[in-house]
Formats: structure tokens, sequence, C-alpha cells
């Protein structure tokens, strides 16, 4: 991932970001941290970069000009190289906190613009000309920019794959799930007189798991009784779900992978929306619970914005939303999900994830979600490709996550089928979901007979009951 920050102190960020992981990851080429000092660009024959503000006040502005041509120096080569406009965030306390959730967002991003203000701030209207995102590190006020840029540069790349060695760490720690992090203790085993706690030598990992679990959700109610509440709410939920697991897979899975926020809420239902994403999950125990829950916000959320997909269980609820929004029903599927703890066994291991150069390979195989769909699920590095020899560089087949999270996508070359090649696919990302901690599932047309045999084959359990996507009108319609 590249990052170019626009500033009036480029050593500052480099000594800053120069050390540690993220300078070792710097060094192995998976990072690229490139200054631009704004100095280099003013055109003022003393290279001034500043002046007082029209109307009067105190201190300084940076002008417009040596800002928009060191932003130019960066856009204009991004375009050359086929981007359009360039992810550009200016750092002020005037912006949207930064939360961890940002963090993940901006880290899919290949590259990224940080412009620093110094002295008063920034001439509006070069703000207005580039600038995407306003962020801020918190309601207190620094003197320049470069701090926070550094921390949220931090933030960000420690999330790009293989920055941190074990490339899973990044989503176990503070956060990730909305507690806080457990205690740790490293040796000796007493110091000052105060023992590492028996159960992390006892060697028994699930109760060291439990251990773990519960301390985090202590010092959470401790120390953020915010995060505490919101998580004692997710957790409400999850249980409910868990008493009907099948059927309502997706939504744990969306809650305990912390992927979706809370649209709204009842007291028998709820509406997640997959985070950056228009694919919402509707849970409802009645027509009449779903009516009441949307009857605020139903009308402003479905039927008008474009390639919105809503999930929904129960064929009462679904008639509901396509009577009361216009929503077209896509085919009704079921959910299938694999609930036990040992990885499958793979037979054809060479699976990697597939880069944009695949896209077309992809969408001409499997039309249905439609182009963009597919192009933003290879960029998320969602969509894996089998290599089998002979037929490099293309792959022999494909699979991917959904945007919900729900394994889907799955392809295999006609000339190469009858060799277990779906089975690898599938079993491989069954896998890579158990090393998370997570459950894999994912949803199967209810006349698509192949699909639900390899369903079976693997040992996933298939949910009795019906579910669906529906999509607002003019969309075509999505197919697993
Ligand atoms: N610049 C000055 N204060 C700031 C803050 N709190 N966050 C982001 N940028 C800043």
């Amino acid at each position: 991932m590249r990052f170019h920050v626009l500033t009036l102190f480029p050593e500052m960020i480099a000594q800053g970001l120069g050390y540690s992981v993220l300078g070792r990851a710097e060094q192995r080429g998976q990072l690229h941290f490139h200054m631009v000092d704004i100095r280099d660009y003013t055109q003022d024959r003393h290279g001034k970069v500043d002046d007082s503000p029209y109307g009067g006040g105190a201190g300084m502005l940076m002008q417009a000009q040596p800002v928009y041509d060191a932003y130019r120096s960066v856009a204009a080569e991004y375009e050359s190289r086929g981007g359009g406009k360039i992810r550009t965030v200016y750092v002020t306390p005037q912006g949207k906190t930064f939360t961890q959730r940002m963090a993940r967002e901006l880290a899919r991003e290949e590259e990224l613009v940080f412009l620093c203000g110094h002295y008063e701030g920034v001439d509006e209207r070069v703000l207005e000309e580039i600038v995407t995102d306003y962020v801020s590190l918190g309601d207190y006020v620094l003197t320049g920019g470069e701090l926070p840029a550094m921390v949220m540069i931090d933030a960000i790349a420690r999330l790009v794959p293989g920055v941190l060695h074990n490339g899973e760490s990044a989503e176990t720690e503070s956060f990730s799930g909305s507690l806080l992090e457990y205690p740790q203790y490293s040796r000796p085993e007493i110091w000052r007189g105060r023992p590492v706690p028996e159960v992390l030598l006892s060697g028994d990992h699930k109760r060291i798991r439990d251990w773990r679990l519960e301390r985090s959700v202590e010092r959470t109610r401790q120390r953020r009784p915010d995060l505490y509440e919101r998580y004692r709410i997710r957790q409400g939920f999850i249980e409910r779900f868990s008493r009907q697991k099948r059927r309502y897979i997706h939504l744990t899975e969306l809650l305990c992978r912390d992927m979706a926020w809370e649209e709204c809420r009842g007291e028998n239902s709820l509406l997640l929306r997959v985070e950056d994403t228009r694919t919402y999950a509707l849970y409802a125990e009645s027509s009449e619970e779903a009516e009441r829950l949307l009857a605020e916000q139903g009308a402003k959320l479905f039927g008008k914005e474009e390639g919105m997909d809503l999930l929904v269980c129960g064929e009462e609820i679904r008639d509901f939303l396509v009577i009361k929004y216009g929503l077209v029903s896509g085919d009704a599927c079921y959910q299938a999900c694999y609930t036990r703890r040992e990885p499958l066994r793979v037979r054809h291991r060479d699976i990697r994830p597939l880069t944009a150069e695949a896209l077309e390979y992809v969408v001409r195989r499997y039309p249905a979600p439609g182009r963009a769909y597919i192009e933003g699920r290879i960029q998320a590095g969602a969509v894996f490709g089998i290599y089998t020899e002979g037929i490099e560089p293309y792959p022999s087949g494909f699979i991917g996550l959904h945007e919900d999270g729900s394994m889907g996508m799955l392809y295999v070359e006609e000339d190469c089928r009858g060799q277990g090649l779906a089975s690898s696919l599938e079993g491989w990302l069954i896998n890579r979901h158990l090393r998370r901690g997570e459950t894999p599932y994912c949803r199967v047309g209810e006349t698509n007979i192949a699909a639900l045999g390899l369903q079976e084959k693997l040992g996933l359990c298939l949910c009795g009951d019906l579910m669906w996507r529906l999509r607002e009108k003019k969309q075509p319609a999505c197919g697993k």
C-alpha cells in the first residue's frame, strides 16, 4: 500500500514511520511512504507557503496554490496509472473521529493521500477541490496534522496483509470484536511478589480462552461502559439467534465478525447493514415486528438506494417487504453452515487471491452479481483462484466471499470438472474461516442440486427454512 503525505515537515513523518514494524514492512516493499514537501511547490520567490486570512484574525493560513500543486504531483501520476480521483484525507479536528472501523475501510485502498495542515489551517478552496475525507483524531487541538496523520497511517498500515507477521493477529486485538483486549503477561512467573494468573500456566487452551474472554468483558465493562453496552446488546441477539443457528447464521456471523452496524433495532427485530456496502440483513419475529421496526426508516432505506440488497428469512416477511417497498425477490435459497471445528482435508493446495487482472475472466464465467460487485470483491481480496498444472496463468476455478461474509461465486472450468476442485476450493475457504474462529456458511439456490450435494459432501448442515435476497426494482437479480 502506498501513502503519500503532503506536509511542510517531511522529515518528521519519515522519521516517525521509519522504525519497527512499519519500517521493516517498507523495506520488504509491502508499504511505501512518499513524502511530498509542500514548500517545494510554492511559486513564491522566498519559499513562502502561508499568508494572513482575509477578514482578519489571528495566525496564518496555508495557501491554496502550493498545496494544490503538491497534490497534483501525486494525483496526476495516479491518474496516469488509470486511477480515478485519489482518496485524500485531510486531518483536522473538524473531521469525523478516526476509529478502527475507519482504519479497516481505508486499508482497502491501494493508495492514500494525507494532507497535514499547519498554522491556523488551509485555504478552504483547495480543501473543497481535493479532499475526499475529513478525519479527526479526537476532540482536542494539536499544533499540526503531522502527528495525527502518523497515528492514522500506523493504524491503517498494520492492517495491510503481511505487515504484521501473523496476518491474522490484527483481527484478534482490541476493538476488532468490540471488546478491549485481555491482560497479558510474560516472564518472570513472579515479579515483585505478583504471580502470573495460574490458568495461563495450565496449558489448557480452552480454559485460557475462556479466562481471556471473561477478562476482556470485565475490562470493557469497567473501562469502556459505552462499548460494553453495545457488546451486551449484541450478545443478547447472538444468543437469540443461536436457538435457530442455521436459519440465522448470517446474522450471527455478521455480529461475531463485527462486519455490520445496526441500522435500527426493536425488541424482537434488528436491521443490520454490512459495513461500507448496500447489503442489509433483517431479523424479525413476524411481519408485524418488521413493519414496526421499519416504520420510520424503511421507505428511506429501501426502494431508492441503487444496488441495495436485503437478506430476509420468512415468507410472510418477504411478502410484506415486496408489497410495501416494491422490492423484487430473488430465488429462494437455503443456508448451509459448517458447525464442526476440525479442518477439512484439501487435495489441491495452490489457491490464491485473484488480482484485478482476473476481473474479465471472473465476470465472463460468473456474470450474475454484476461487474462492479465482482470488481469490489476482487479488490477486497475476497475472490480466490485454484491453480492446477497445465492451464496457468489462468486459474482452473474460483470461489469468493460475498459482502456479508458468506461463501459463494463457486466456479470450476468445464474441462477441469470431476477432479474435486470445487471441494478443494470450498474446503480451503472453510479452513480459512476456522483459523479465524468463524463459522463458515453459504447460501445455495433451492433447486441447485449439484451445489446442495457439495455442501452435504463437505459436511455442512443445511437449514430447512428458505430465505431470500430482495433488491429494488431497477437492478438485475443477484444469484449465488
Ligand atoms: N490537527 C490538529 N488537531 C487535530 C486533531 N485532533 N485531529 C486531526 N488533526 C488535527
